[in-house]
This record gives C-alpha cells, sequence and structure tokens, in this order.
C-alpha cells in the first residue's frame, strides 16, 4: 500500500528540494553540510552521473539530512538507490513498474506528472502526491492550477523544472504544492558559502 504519510512527511519537511547532480563524490558531503546549513535537508541526488550512488552513501551521513533518489527510471534504478540508502524516490515520469516497486521497498515515491492522464493512472495505483514536471515548459502555474481543480484537494505536487528563486515564492503560494524542485542551489558552484547562503534564502521562502 502507498504510504502517503510518508511522502507528505518528505515534502513538508522544507520549501524547495535541491535537484542535485553530484560529479565528483568528494563534493558530496561537503555539498550536503553546506545545504543542512542553510536549512534545506531535504536532498534529491539525481542518478545522472556514476557517483550519484556514492554521492547518496556520503551525504545520508550528514545529520540531519533526508536524502533521495532522483531521475530514477525503473525498478533496477529504485532497487540500486535504496541500497545505497535512499529515503525516497523521485522520477521525471510515472510508470507502473516503479509504484509497485516503491510498494515493495516500502519507500516513498514521487512520480513525475505532466497531465491529467498521468495524474489518472497514479490515482489508480493508489498515489496522490506528484512532481509536476516539467513544471514552466507543461504550462506553468496556469496549467497546474487547471489540473489541480479537476482532482481537488486530495492530490498535492512538487513542482520541478525552471522554477527559480524569484518564482518560487509563487509556486509555493499554492494550496495544492506542498514543496518545489530545484537545480538553482546548488547550479554553477562548488562553493560551500555560497550554496549555504542560496539554501537559506531558499529555505526562507515559505513561512
Ligand atoms: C529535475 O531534474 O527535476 C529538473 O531538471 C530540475 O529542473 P531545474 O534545473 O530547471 O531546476
Amino acid at each position: 500500500m502507498i504510504d502517503t504519510a510518508k511522502l507528505d512527511a518528505v515534502m513538508s519537511r522544507c520549501p524547495v528540494m535541491p535537484v542535485l547532480v553530484v560529479h565528483d563524490v568528494a563534493q558530496a558531503r561537503p555539498m550536503a553540510e553546506a545545504l543542512v546549513a542553510g536549512g534545506l535537508s531535504t536532498l534529491e541526488v539525481t542518478l545522472r552521473t556514476p557517483c550519484a550512488l556514492e554521492a547518496i552513501q556520503e551525504m545520508s551521513k550528514v545529520p540531519g539530512a533526508l536524502v533521495g533518489a532522483g531521475t530514477v527510471l525503473n525498478p533496477s534504478d529504485m532497487d540500486r538507490a535504496v541500497q545505497a540508502g535512499a529515503r525516497f524516490i523521485v522520477s521525471p515520469g510515472l510508470t507502473e513498474a516503479l509504484a509497485k516497486a516503491s510498494v515493495a521497498h516500502d519507500v516513498p515515491f514521487l512520480p513525475g506528472v505532466a497531465n491529467a492522464g498521468d495524474i489518472m493512472r497514479g490515482l489508480d495505483l493508489g498515489l496522490s502526491r506528484f512532481k509536476f514536471f516539467p513544471a514552466v515548459t507543461n504550462g506553468g502555474i496556469p496549467a497546474l492550477k487547471s489540473l489541480a481543480s479537476v482532482f481537488g484537494s486530495s492530490v498535492r505536487f512538487c513542482p520541478t523544472g525552471g522554477i527559480t528563486e524569484d518564482s518560487a515564492p509563487e509556486w509555493l503560494a499554492l494550496p495544492f504544492v506542498g514543496c518545489v524542485g530545484g537545480s538553482w542551489v546548488t547550479a554553477g558552484t562548488f562553493d560551500a558559502d555560497t550554496v549555504r547562503q542560496r539554501a537559506t534564502a531558499a529555505a526562507l521562502l515559505k513561512v
């Protein structure tokens, strides 16, 4: 069975879930420390680099960090991510195989949806928390408002894709948005102070 409460706990910890692409495992722990120090403790490590699983392991050692895996494309990715210590799973799209694997692992699963059909398939599978992806190119806030009006208050979203520090507050003000995802907090920098400062600003976005 899908445990929605567990997923809500993941989504409600912080307003912004940093979407991380780690190229060098040596940077994983300092990056997580800087993010947590700034107030962002829910971290999505994308499986897009060879060291991603090791990065999940390293980041999981940071006190206070809740580390999950993103860009999980199939059950085998999910197996490897959970084995590495991922405590939640994010995927760019929704498949039945992933939904079933998340139940087997008893791991919170946030699948990507882009339209009403995706959400309907998710609901059929017992899911009601979705990553709206790619949020901006899919029509942005007007599109998500239209979708949310169809499905009502039992469905909640984490919009991701094209969201910035400037645009995040408008998304976060929507009652059906639990948090937003974004890569801006670590984009283009390995400097811990910069990451901590960006994380501090992001953590304050929703009161
Ligand atoms: C993702 O991986 O979920 C998105 O690519 C993140 O989007 P952004 O880089 O536009 O924040």
